[in-house]
């Protein structure tokens, strides 16, 4: 800069007698003006191709979703009593196709039908037993997604089921009404599988919710209700692309519930009890009726809360499930959607979390008439959850990238060793900035504080799984009554399945007080086959 005032007045000097010089000169600024102007062209281009990926990334489907299909309700899968006194089951998982109204079939998986699986039922105290036949052509698992059970009869990846082969876990049911889910989980595998169609739900009663005057006419007012998001090719096949830019992985731009795209249901009832069930691979939802009506939250992952809650939006992260009761006026049509919601990351990963998107689900359509159900309970259930007080360990996990403090999942590796009958605070911190989150099998734990502060309503109920925010610390108190196994691990992961994929997953075994864990921890063999 110093230097320019005595070369450009020698440059000056020289113009006259230099002619040749001052062309190239010229040829110079000239080029260099060229490269200036499609350097800055090339910038405002990859702006503007960023803005369009930035505009693009936020889905609104508000009033664009024809609800043109009736939603499909999955059947309550038929079951026998054997002379055991067992209540056996029959899923049969199996490629099929299926007719999402895209103009032709799409390649699918489902249990017991083309996508997805019937709706499992049973009561507590009752003996089960699930004979697993797998048909897919590659081993899968199938895992009981909120059940309290052996671990061996947990069905994550050391209860491979080979092609060809069946897998019969049995256990008693020990908790309380509930809704769960079902869906495989082969290390590596389950965001595919699931993806293709391979989730059901699996319903638990007791005597007290059967007592209970709530809306429980499965498929009429009591309406599984089970959320994913897809993407689909032109040739209608199933896309599983991750967006770009997506920290948590594949994000689709079509809600399909239980397997309907664009779906409405009719109500003939004024009040009708949703079960919904985050069965996607990586999207928060934020749900509410379109009018911001309340609703009652009556259940949590886990169970019936104490008292109904009303709220206007329920938000579940991948695997959350929360039952919400609807009041309907006649003739009219209440649109369940899907809003915006902070998941508290940077405004960066929060679009292309899916964070901003808006997006009808399914549409409800009252009768002209409808028939009175009864006022909601004002109690529900007992509160038995763990107390903060009565833990005796604290254990602490630190969620970053698709790492649990610092390791990937290894199979061979147990990462911590719980005493039956103890009660524990799990300590959640998020620290990598992304969206997570966090499941525990075996247990329902009670969400005790995040950030030092009571929890949300919505978070107050029994939980398996629960969003991590970002730079948060999440208190978690959970018993593990009974079930000890020095040998076969439960495990936690991030219920993100790129992310449990990923290796996001730790193990925990279960032992009598004073046992060590086994030594052939993770030599799960095959079942069948
Ligand atoms: Cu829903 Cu370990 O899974
Ligand atoms: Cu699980
Ligand atoms: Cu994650």
């Amino acid at each position: 800069m110093s230097t320019a005032p005595p070369t450009s007045t020698r440059r000056s000097r020289r113009t006259p007698t230099a002619p040749a010089g001052a062309r190239r000169r010229r040829r110079w600024v000239r080029l260099l003006a060229l490269v200036g102007a499609a350097l800055l062209a090339l910038v405002a281009l990859a702006a503007v191709a960023l803005t369009a990926v930035w505009v693009r990334a936020d889905l609104d489907t508000t009033s664009r979703v024809e609800f043109t299909s009736p939603l499909a309700i999955p059947p309550l899968a038929d079951s026998r009593i054997d002379p055991q006194g067992w209540r056996v089951f029959d899923l049969n998982l199996r490629p099929g196709s299926t007719d999402f109204g895209l103009g032709r079939p799409t390649p699918t998986w489902g249990v017991n039908g083309p996508y997805l699986g019937p709706t499992l039922r049973a009561a507590h105290g009752e003996q089960i037993l699930v004979n697993v036949t797998n048909g897919v052509g590659e081993s899968t698992s199938l895992h009981w997604h909120g059940m309290h059970l052996p671990a061996r009869m947990d069905g994550g990846m050391h209860q491979p089921v080979a092609p060809g082969g069946t897998w019969s876990p049995t256990w008693t049911v020990d908790q309380p009404a509930a809704t769960l889910w079902y869906h495989p989980h082969l290390h590596g595998e389950t965001a595919e599988h699931v993806y293709r169609g391979l989730a059901g739900m699996f319903i638990l009663d007791d005597p007290d919710s059967r007592a209970l005057d709530l809306p429980d006419t499965y498929g009429v007012d009591d309406l599984p209700v089970i959320v994913q998001d897809k993407a689909f090719t032109d040739a209608a096949e199933l896309d599983d692309g991750a967006p770009v830019f997506s920290p948590v992985g594949f994000l689709g731009d079509t809600v399909v519930v239980n397997g309907t795209i664009g779906p409405f249901r009719d109500v003939t009832t004024d009040r009708v009890r949703l079960r919904l069930l985050n069965a996607s691979n990586a999207r928060t939802y934020n749900f509410g009726v379109h009018d911001n009506r309340p609703m009652a939250l009556i259940g949590t992952d886990g169970g019936l809360l104490p008292a109904p809650v009303n709220l206007t939006r329920v938000r579940l992260s991948p695997g959350e499930r929360a039952e919400v009761v609807v009041t309907m006026r006649p003739g009219e049509e209440a649109v369940l959607r899907s809003y915006p919601t902070d998941l508290r990351t940077d405004f960066f990963q929060q679009r292309f979390a899916g964070g901003d998107d808006t997006l009808d689900v399914l549409a409800l359509r009252a009768a002209d008439v409808l028939l009175p159900s009864p006022p909601l309970p004002a109690r529900l259930a007992a509160d038995t959850g763990p107390r903060e007080s009565e833990a005796t360990t604290t254990r602490t996990f630190d969620l970053r990238g698709t790492d649990i403090n610092d390791r990937d999942l290894d199979p061979t590796r147990i990462d911590e060793v719980v005493t039956v009958g103890d009660t524990e605070i799990w300590e959640v911190t998020n620290t990598g900035g992304s969206p997570h989150s966090f499941h525990v099998h075996d247990v329902q734990f009670r969400v005790v504080s995040i950030d030092g502060r009571e929890p949300p309503p919505a978070l107050r109920g029994p939980k398996d799984t629960v969003y991590a925010e970002p730079d948060a610390t999440l208190r978690l108190a959970m018993t593990f009554r009974d079930y000890t196994d020095p040998d076969f691990p439960y495990m936690f992961h991030c219920h993100l399945l790129l992310h449990e994929d990923a290796g996001m997953m730790g193990q925990f075994v279960v032992v009598r007080p004073g046992e060590q864990p086994g030594a052939s921890v993770g030599v799960g063999h095959q079942h069948g086959g």
